[in-house]
């Protein structure tokens, strides 16, 4: 099963030749064996009463009409498993960021600060804005420095993120820590009618399927998992769950999870352990058309999505890590246990039948333009082209123009699975191997599974932000892939 090619790991590290991409993974059960009860201490992640803890909400400051966020990238420790300290990086603390909260038609501005000692990029994944204020490589900044987006809050209610961007080291600065949710509301009857109340009914889910050395070192180059003594927790808002599920009290009856997989190329497969359905009404970049019941929620790595859980009763989620091609064996945790709030569950009315109006692109009159995502000689590209540089991406970006309907096709050349994002705006799927989507597929996502020898077709409206200077992104959101070149630049060229 491992016969795939190994990658080459280039950028910035000379002298480092071949490694092998993919070794065995311990599951996260086994990895964690014997842990114990952690102790409570300055730096330790574990949650008193093995609670869930739920990343805190930026307040942000009213400058002149702007409402203004702070954040700060810096380095720390955080202790992910009980008998070692991880160096690790955080927005405003020690691991992951504040939850960023703005609302459709908001001006807002982005204020961060590089603490570190390297370069930074911080991109709003999900986010419609200009492409100069996206955060793509193209703008990363220096240590002391402080970048400043401003922009108009220009979409639907939505579950975005952000995280580093930054050429080559993305994987790095993602895995130590530097991650958080951007939360996006408007003022639809949609979001009206579902729960809102932040940390109460209302809450972050942020998902990772961490590497940890022996060292307690955090590890994101997959050639490195075979080392002797690694552990592979999954960490959830921070926080690595063991044997124990964490707990969460939902003191309405009712909470609405987003559910962010952060993993650096994970799959995660989220589901309730007593095999119930779960009702998802929310994609990555809107809401559905409908709640709509599910078996399972299945999130490539960068993906999102919203379910609602009436909690009558203890309900246990649970998820499958996939590890990708290669793999050794796949693993399956348990991560968290909802309980029922002491007033017995409380007054639940039904969720709306409508929650929004999807209309479906017609591009029976388009030529699909193709995006390979390819591998020559353990080389990841996008049409062939490794870009690991900006040069190498400019000069072969892809160019569309404002305003116009773009149906691409997918597809996947290489022998590993990816998962594809595209900056700027979010797209439809309009066939997965020549089958048109069902069910939640229907839903707006900006990312998305692509198989080995698959053909997934996409279809978007570049609506505005044009740019003859600034370009987006668009690449395998399996960070590693996308420091090792499955990534380019995509232009928005005025009409
Ligand atoms: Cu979350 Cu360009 O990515
Ligand atoms: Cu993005
Ligand atoms: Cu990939």
């Amino acid at each position: 099963m491992d016969d795939i090619a190994p990658l080459v790991h280039s950028i910035g590290k000379p002298g480092m030749s071949r490694r092998r991409f993919i070794a065995g993974m311990a599951t996260a059960a086994s990895a964690l064996a014997g842990a114990s009860a952690l102790a409570l201490s300055e730096g330790t992640a574990r949650a008193a009463g093995n609670r869930l803890p739920v990343p805190e909400l930026l307040v942000p400051t009213q400058q002149g009409g702007v409402t203004v966020f702070a954040l700060r990238a810096a380095r720390a420790t955080w202790q992910l498993l009980p008998d070692v300290t991880s160096g690790s990086a955080g927005f405003n603390g020690p691991y992951l960021g504040p939850t960023l909260r703005v609302r459709n038609g908001q001006r807002v501005r982005f204020e961060v600060t590089n603490g570190l000692d390297e370069d930074l990029a911080v991109h709003w994944h999900g986010a419609h804005v200009p492409p100069q204020d996206d955060g793509g490589v193209h703008a990363a900044f220096g240590p002391g420095q402080v970048w400043k987006p401003e922009f108009t809050v220009k979409q639907q209610a939505a579950t975005l993120w952000y995280h580093p961007h930054t050429m080559g080291i993305t994987a790095r600065q993602i895995a130590q820590g530097l991650a958080g949710m951007l939360i996006v509301q408007d003022d639809s009857a949609a979001s009206r009618a579902l729960p809102g109340t932040y940390g109460t009914d209302d809450v972050p889910v942020i998902l990772q399927s961490v590497a940890v050395g022996p060292d307690g070192g955090i590890r994101y180059e997959s050639g490195s998992f075979s080392e002797p003594g690694m552990a592979f927790p999954l960490v959830v808002n921070g926080v690595a769950v063991d044997d124990e599920p964490l707990t969460f009290t939902a003191s309405t009856g009712r909470v609405r999870l987003r559910l962010l997989n952060a993993s650096l190329s994970e799959t995660l497969t989220v589901r309730r352990m007593d095999g119930g359905k779960l009702t998802q009404v929310a994609t990555e970049s809107a809401f559905l058309n409908r709640p709509t019941q599910v078996a399972a929620v299945r999130m490539p790595a960068g993906a999102r999505a919203e379910v609602v859980v009436d909690v009558t009763r203890e309900t246990v989620l649970e998820t499958m890590v996939e590890t990708g091609v290669g793999r050794r064996r796949d693993s399956r945790q348990s991560f968290l246990t909802l309980l029922p709030g002491s007033g017995g569950g409380g007054r639940r009315t039904a969720l709306p039948a409508r929650l929004n109006t999807i209309h479906r692109y017609d591009v029976s009159h388009l030529r699909p333009r193709v995006i390979a995502l390819t591998e020559n000689g353990g080389m990841l590209g996008i049409n062939g082209v490794s870009g690991t540089t900006m040069k190498a991406m400019d000069a072969h970006e892809i160019v569309v123009r404002e305003g116009d309907l773009e149906l691409w096709e997918v597809v996947n050349r290489s022998p590993r699975n990816h998962s594809f994002h595209v900056h700027d705006v979010p797209f439809q799927v309009i066939s997965v191997n020549g089958r048109p989507p069902t069910g939640v597929d229907l839903g707006w996502r900006d990312t998305i599974a692509v198989h080995r020898g698959a053909r997934v077709r996409i279809a978007m409206r570049f609506t505005d932000y044009a740019s003859d200077k600034y370009t987006y992104m668009l690449h395998c959101h399996m960070a590693e892939h996308e420091d090792l070149g499955m990534m380019t630049s995509l232009k928005v060229r005025p009409r």
